[in-house]
């Protein structure tokens, strides 16, 4: 895969339209390989759209394509590739085969490719290859893992190194960071610095995460409603909050628009929680009315575990949870909803939402009984106006309510998911990591619905691994450590540090 001169990579005048969206308008994008360009822009922007358009997914467009100053037409994954362009989308889960081990899968598409070629796979050659750009990666990971075993990250990794496998030029990574943890981030900076530095690969890097584009790319393209706005050096002329307003084409306020919402008694109790398997121990705690509890946390400390046990994702071995005085048995998801509860899943786009389905038909799959008329005819009209309700308040971007869902980006599939059960009525709203891979505009917006339920006297617990969040918006945070809550705080008498330090072990 090494390269040493610099080549361009020009998308000029590219647009693209699907049924009902014109997703691209005249776009022109322009990086060198060897640097690291960041890609940013809200929800449904364009994003994705314009990468797969290089990737040769979206093979429709119009517009020119020039890498290296000469015109290319790609028109399939298959042309991407030969040019040496590659693409590592968010779902790392789908893209790999879970029982085939870590070598395997890092030569899939080689093995794949040859087969005509070869009457036989060559298992020592795939083994050493594999072998040989793990090391050069400085990944250390056995290639003879099964796929199935390794974590997110893992995964993420032997993605890329699928990807630079065979000679690349160009690496789009879509997301990549939003559900990995600081250390796992960082190990992923090294290998991206790595391979733009000492292998002349030009990376795209996407995220929503503005310090992260500041820390390790050189340019900037700001994307918005399928245009480009702005393509800019990183420099110290350029600020997050400049990104931002030109990204929203708004004024921009950072700050969390926390209410002042009066609190009122205990209307959660949970005493003594245990999950069955033990990644949730003796865990006890309460959310008052009005109330906003953050679940702070790292990646892995059991937080998304407390979530479903208390929503009978997941089973509980011991433990009392009560609502309002009253003892609850969930049992399942299903009783946990009968019973008050709601919860906002953290993976989504596997638990949270029926992708085939209309947008409108998604928002209310949690509160038919309120659409229901007599003799059980759902009434339509109710249903599609709530749901339009819902869009416009989270500011979803979608044609109409009858898009079907898999058809939105992929951060306004997550505010469907999240719009579908603050639509519905529940005592306490289960919120697990509910920002993740929405943009900052959409961000205030979910907060701002959060104090709304809180001020309807309802009870919120939010999980989240980001501080700064759980600071901004809840009353009060327990920590969790290892499945356990070790410490309860007042939001107004801590800070970052130390929520770190007790999210780290410290006692
Ligand atoms: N196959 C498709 N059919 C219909 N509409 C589509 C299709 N692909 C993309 N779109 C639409 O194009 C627009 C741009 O979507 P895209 O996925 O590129 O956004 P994005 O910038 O990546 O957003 P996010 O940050 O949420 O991932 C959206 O309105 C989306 O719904
Ligand atoms: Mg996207």
């Amino acid at each position: 895969m090494k390269q040493t001169k610099r080549i361009k990579l020009q998308m000029q005048d590219i647009s693209i339209e699907f049924p009902g969206v014109k997703a691209l308008s005249n776009v022109d994008f322009e990086m060198e390989s060897g640097t690291i360009h960041a890609l940013i822009g809200a929800n449904g922007a364009g994003k994705s759209t314009l990468m797969k358009v290089l990737s040769g997914v979206n093979s429709h467009y119009e517009g020119k394509i020039f890498i290296d100053g000469k015109e290319e037409e790609i028109r399939s994954p298959k042309a991407a590739k030969s040019k040496g362009i590659e693409i590592v989308y968010q779902e790392v889960d789908t893209a790999l085969i879970p029982y085939l081990s870590v070598a395997e899968n890092i030569m899939l598409n080689s093995t794949v490719n040859n087969m005509g070629k070869k009457q036989m796979v060559n298992w020592k050659e795939i083994h050493t290859r594999a072998e040989a750009i793990l090391e050069k990666l400085n990944i250390s990971m056995n290639i003879k893992d099964l796929v199935s075993d390794l974590s997110l990250a893992q995964k993420q990794m032997v993605l890329i190194a699928r990807a630079v496998v065979e000679e690349c030029r160009f690496l789009v990574l879509d997301e990549p960071t939003a559900p990995l943890s600081n250390t796992e981030t960082k190990e992923l900076f090294r290998i991206v610095r790595d391979l733009s530095q000492n292998e002349n690969v030009g990376v795209i890097f996407i995220s929503h995460r503005l310090n992260e584009l500041f820390e390790i790319c050189e340019n900037i393209t700001i994307m918005k409603d399928g245009t480009v706005v702005a393509n800019k050096p990183i420099d110290n002329n350029l600020t997050p909050k400049q990104v931002v307003e030109m990204m929203l084409g708004r004024k921009f306020d950072d700050r969390y628009p926390k209410k002042e919402i009066e609190i009122g008694e205990v209307l959660l109790e949970v005493e003594g929680l245990h999950e069955k398997e033990g990644s949730v121990k003796n865990v006890s705690f309460n959310v008052r009315k009005g109330e906003i509890i953050g679940i702070s946390g790292l990646v892995g400390a059991g937080k998304t575990e407390l979530c479903k046990t208390l929503f009978g994702a997941m089973k509980q071995s011991q433990g009392e949870i009560r609502l309002s005085g009253k003892p609850l048995k969930i049992t399942n998801p299903f009783s946990a909803v009968k019973q008050g509860l709601a919860l906002v899943p953290e993976e989504r786009r596997k638990e949270g939402i029926l992708v085939e389905d209309p947008v409108y038909a998604n928002l209310s799959a949690t509160s038919l009984d309120k659409y229901s008329k007599k003799f059980s005819f759902i009434d339509k009209n109710a249903e599609k106006a709530a749901a339009k309700e819902i869009i416009a308040d989270l500011g979803i971007k979608t044609p109409s309510e009858n898009q079907l869902v898999k058809l939105l980006s992929g951060g306004n599939q997550q505010k469907v998911a999240v719009g579908k059960w603050l639509i519905s009525d529940a005592d306490i709203y289960i919120l697990d990591e509910p920002t993740k891979g929405v943009d900052v505009g959409a961000k205030q917006d979910i907060f701002e619905l959060i104090g709304r339920l809180a001020e309807m006297g309802k009870g919120i617990i939010y999980a989240s691994c980001e501080f700064g969040e759980i600071l901004g918006i809840a009353d009060r945070t327990y920590v969790m450590y290892d499945g356990e809550i070790v410490k309860e705080l007042e939001i107004a008498n801590t800070n970052e540090e130390e929520l770190l330090y007790y999210s780290t072990g410290g006692r």
